[in-house]
Formats: structure tokens, sequence, C-alpha cells
């Protein structure tokens, strides 16, 4: 897929060559002065003119004439040398992708020098360039008679890069692509609808994974379940004919089984809000309500192409949460596997129950850091809207590893409180040590808390994706649908994980 050059040979034939453009640059440096000396100055009037823009992710495309052996130029525009970014480049690189794709080249070269700056080198341009293309060309194949992807695909890109090895630059566009598809994984577990993905089937694809990267995997059915006492599970699979499936796999990159990384990811194949039923309009779309299990499995395949010196734990709690019979109702009382009773007042409130006994599971498998991701609350998205997902934690060191690596990948964590008032809400039952849903207000914060007396004195961070999981809108980096958010910030947090003096 990718060939590294490190030699820029303007003669070479390609469909296409991609070039990044400064705002600066009044006259072109390195490479492309010798491009513009080919060209006998025309790009520099060109861009004079205005007709090739550097305003960021402004896209020209110019024809060559014959002049290189590249058909035509794709400049890229990057802004301000100054304001520039990883995921700046991200995001430029997606569009002008995007832009390849649409104009069903098979394959093209890039410039990777024309994208270097201070913030930015050469081997994080790489890592960007492989995983922006993934990203920016990811399709849904959805279950159309007649298929809607393109019979013409790129199929090649060529890396020129001179300042350096071949090697370190193929390595690089290696993890960035593993960092690509592992969130590309993430998006087509939440697309894939609640019929065709069940808690059996996130089982199957978890064993696949364990399988090609050698994990040690471990699925719990539903009498193990059972023994175990995960109460709190238990009931909210209840009213399903679909039997629960608790998912663990255990990656280990180090000598003994010490500082390991719990996450913990919500798996519900669809959530109909159970007796609490969610209304005609909110109960659309609920098959995307594992994008939190799909972000650890994802994470979990990086993970594996990458075999970072860290221990990690996945525990995924897998169920759709149905209306039967036999279903868990409002008033009834469950024992988690903690000990822990909960008084159930809302069945809607289902992701902290799974999560509660997850969490407890967790732990026993050693984790002594937890990382827990869902797509738990409406709350969440009235306060922080679609594009920052919400964060709560009872350890603060624990959580700016987890922001910076958030960061880093480009998504956006805003923490929420977690004040003593808040715990007092979800310990506030009549007749039992916790009640799951204690009111409107600021319920993002309330489950967070619920789910923070299973974590108990372990350092926690909880990321709530309701908001970010799926997009109505398409972006450079991918289409509307699932945007398989915090796949990429969980593996690079295990991947630069420091343990904590506890
Ligand atoms: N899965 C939902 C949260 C959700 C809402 C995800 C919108 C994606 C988009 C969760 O299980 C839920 O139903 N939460 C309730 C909690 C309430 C009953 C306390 C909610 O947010 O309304
Ligand atoms: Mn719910
Ligand atoms: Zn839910």
């Amino acid at each position: 897929m990718f060939d590294v050059k490190n030699k820029v040979d303007f003669s070479t034939a390609h469909e296409g060559v991609i070039i990044g453009l400064f705002d600066k640059h009044e006259k072109f440096g390195g490479s492309l002065a010798k491009l513009d000396e080919i060209f006998e100055g025309q790009l520099t009037e060109l861009v004079k003119a205005g007709d090739i823009s550097a305003k960021f992710k402004n896209i020209s495309k110019v024809h060559s004439f014959g002049k290189i052996g590249a058909k035509r130029i794709w400049f890229v525009g990057l802004g301000k040398e100054k304001d520039f970014s990883f995921e700046k480049l991200s995001e430029a690189l997606g569009k002008v992708f995007k832009a390849v794709k649409a104009s069903k080249l098979r394959e093209t070269a890039i410039l990777l020098d024309t994208f270097i700056t201070e913030s930015v080198n050469e081997l994080e341009a790489a890592h960007a360039v492989s995983e922006s293309f993934s990203l920016a060309v990811y399709q849904f194949q959805g279950y159309k008679q007649k298929s809607n992807e393109p019979e013409k695909k790129v199929e090649n890109i060529t890396v020129y890069s001179e300042n350096m090895d071949r090697e370190d630059i193929q390595a690089a566009l290696t993890v960035g692509l593993a960092f690509g598809n592992g969130t590309n994984s993430a998006r087509t577990l939440v697309n894939i609808p609640g019929n065709l993905l069940t808690a059996k089937d996130m089982a199957d694809y978890a064993l696949k994974l364990a399988a090609k990267y050698d994990f040690e995997v471990e699925i719990l059915d539903k009498e193990e379940i059972e023994k175990l006492g995960m109460g709190a599970f238990l009931a909210v699979n209840q009213g399903s004919t679909e039997p629960p499936k608790m998912i663990v796999l255990k990656y280990q990159g180090k000598e003994e089984w010490q500082d390991v990384i719990g996450l913990v990811g919500k798996g519900i194949t669809f959530d109909t809000g159970g007796y609490s039923i969610k209304t005609k309009a909110g109960i659309v779309g609920m098959k995307t309500d594992m994008g939190g299990a799909a972000a650890v499995l994802g994470a979990m395949e990086i993970i594996g192409e990458i075999k970072p010196e860290q221990n990690v734990v996945a525990v995924i709690p897998s169920t759709d949460n149905m209306i039967s019979g036999n279903a868990f109702k409002p008033d009834d009382v469950i024992t988690s596997m903690s000990g822990k009773t909960i008084e159930v007042l809302n069945t809607d409130a289902e992701g902290r129950l799974v999560l509660a006994d997850a969490v407890t599971y967790a732990k026993h498998h050693g984790a002594e850091y937890l990382v827990d991701v869902a797509t738990l609350t409406g709350g969440v998205i009235t306060a922080l809207g679609l594009h920052t997902t919400g964060a709560m934690t009872n350890h603060e060191t624990l959580y700016e590893q987890v922001l910076e690596a958030s960061m880093e990948a480009g998504e956006p964590i805003w923490q929420l409180p977690l004040f003593e008032k808040d715990k007092e809400r979800v310990r506030n039952s009549k007749v039992a040590d916790l009640n799951n849903s204690p009111g409107s207000e600021g319920h993002a914060i309330v489950a967070g808390a619920f789910i923070g007396e299973f974590a108990e004195g372990t350092p926690w961070v909880h990321l709530d994706i309701a908001g970010t999981s799926t997009t109505s809108k398409e972006h450079d980096l991918g289409p509307a649908g699932a945007t398989g958010v915090m796949t990429r910030t969980l593996a690079l947090f295990v991947e630069r994980f420091e343990p904590i003096g506890k």
C-alpha cells in the first residue's frame, strides 16, 4: 500500500502527487523550488494570483501538462506554520485523500517534507499520512443489493521523504495504518445493526481478534455469569432471548502480570430502555449503544499490531436491553457482583448496571488502573455537545495521561466534576446501597458517580461518548455514522502509559 522513496524524482510517472503548502511561501523552498523551476516559475505566479491557495484545507488541483511524471498536482493548503499541529495535518490530509478517491485515481505520490514544521516531524507526518488515509476513505458497506462502493480504489501511495531513513518512515506508516484500521473496525462494529450484532456475535468477533493477535480470551456465558453473581449485568439481560456474554481479552506485554490497565467498554447491542421505554424517536439509533465496546476492541486491535510493553485486560459486558414478561422493572432490587445492592429506578439507566459488574470483574483480573468507555447518557450531550467526550475520574494523575492521549489523537475530552454531593445522590436509596437513577439533574455526572462506586479505590477514568460516538455529518476523516471515537485515545494511552505510585 505505501512505498517509501528517499529521492524526490519528478520524472517518475504517477497519477497524481500531493504537496503541502504553508501560508508564508512567497517563494517555494526545498523540493518545491525544484518543481517551480521545472514549471519555469509558473507555480509561483499561480500562488501570487491566488489560483493556488495555501489557506488551511484549500485544495488546488493543477495539471502538469507533461512537465513532470505525475499527471496532476494536488496542492493542499496548510495555513500558517505557527498554527500547525498533528490534528490539522490529519484533517488536511483527510480532505485531500477524499478528493483523490473521488477522482478515481488508483495511485498517487505525496511529498512528505512539504508537510513538516517545528510541531510536526517526518515520522509524525508519516503516521498521519497512513492513518488519515485509512480514516478518510473508510466506508461502511451496508446491505444494499447494489453496493455503493466505487469500483476504483486508491491502492498505492508513494511517500517521498528526503530527510529520513526509509525504514523509519515505513515503520511510522505501518503504525499509522494500524491506528486507522483499528478505528475503522470500531466504526464497522457500531454501524452494524442489532439483529446482526448480538452479544454472541460480539464474542465471536473477540475470539477472532484473540486468535489473530494471540490474546488470552475468556467468554463467560450466562451460567458462568450467574455463578459469579453478576446480578446487575443479569438484570439488564433478563428480558432478552439473547444470552449475555462477558468478554475478556488479555494482552501481556510485560514479564509479570502487574501494572495492569483495565479497559472496560459498554456493549449494549440494542437499548430499548426496557420498561422505562424510550420514545419512538429516541429508540432509533440505539444499535450504537455498544460504541464503548467497539472502541475497546478497536484499541485492542491496535495494541495487537504495535505490541507495547504494557499489560491490558479488556472487559466487555454485552447484551441487549429488552422488554418481556421476564424483564427487570423499576423498583426491583438487584445484587451486583461486588455485593452492593442496587434499587432500579430506571431500566433505561442500564449502561451503569452492566459496567458495575464489568468494572468489578476487571479488578478480579488484576486491573490496577481502569478506563471505562460508554455511550452512557443523553446528559453528556446536553452538557458538552457533539464534539467533546465527557470525562470523570477519581484520580487526577491517571486522568492527565488519558487527557494527553486524547489531545494527541485529536479526540477532545472534558472533565466533569464528581463531588461528594453527587456521590451522595447515587447512595441515596431507602431500600438498597445504591440507586441507579437519582433524577435527571446532571445525569452524566451521577451516571459517572455510580460507576465510581464500583471502581472504589482503584484509579479510574470514565469516558461518556454518547455525543461523540456517531455523527450525522460527513467529515474530513470519515463519513457520517460511527466515528470510532476513543479507539485511538485508548491505544495511545496504553502505549504511553506510566504506572503511578499509588
Ligand atoms: N444508551 C443511552 C444513552 C444514549 C443516549 C446514547 C443518546 C446515545 C445517544 C443510555 O442507556 C440511556 O438511556 N441513558 C439515559 C439515562 C437516564 C435514564 C438516567 C438517558 O441519557 O436519557
Ligand atoms: Mn438506556
Ligand atoms: Zn444505553
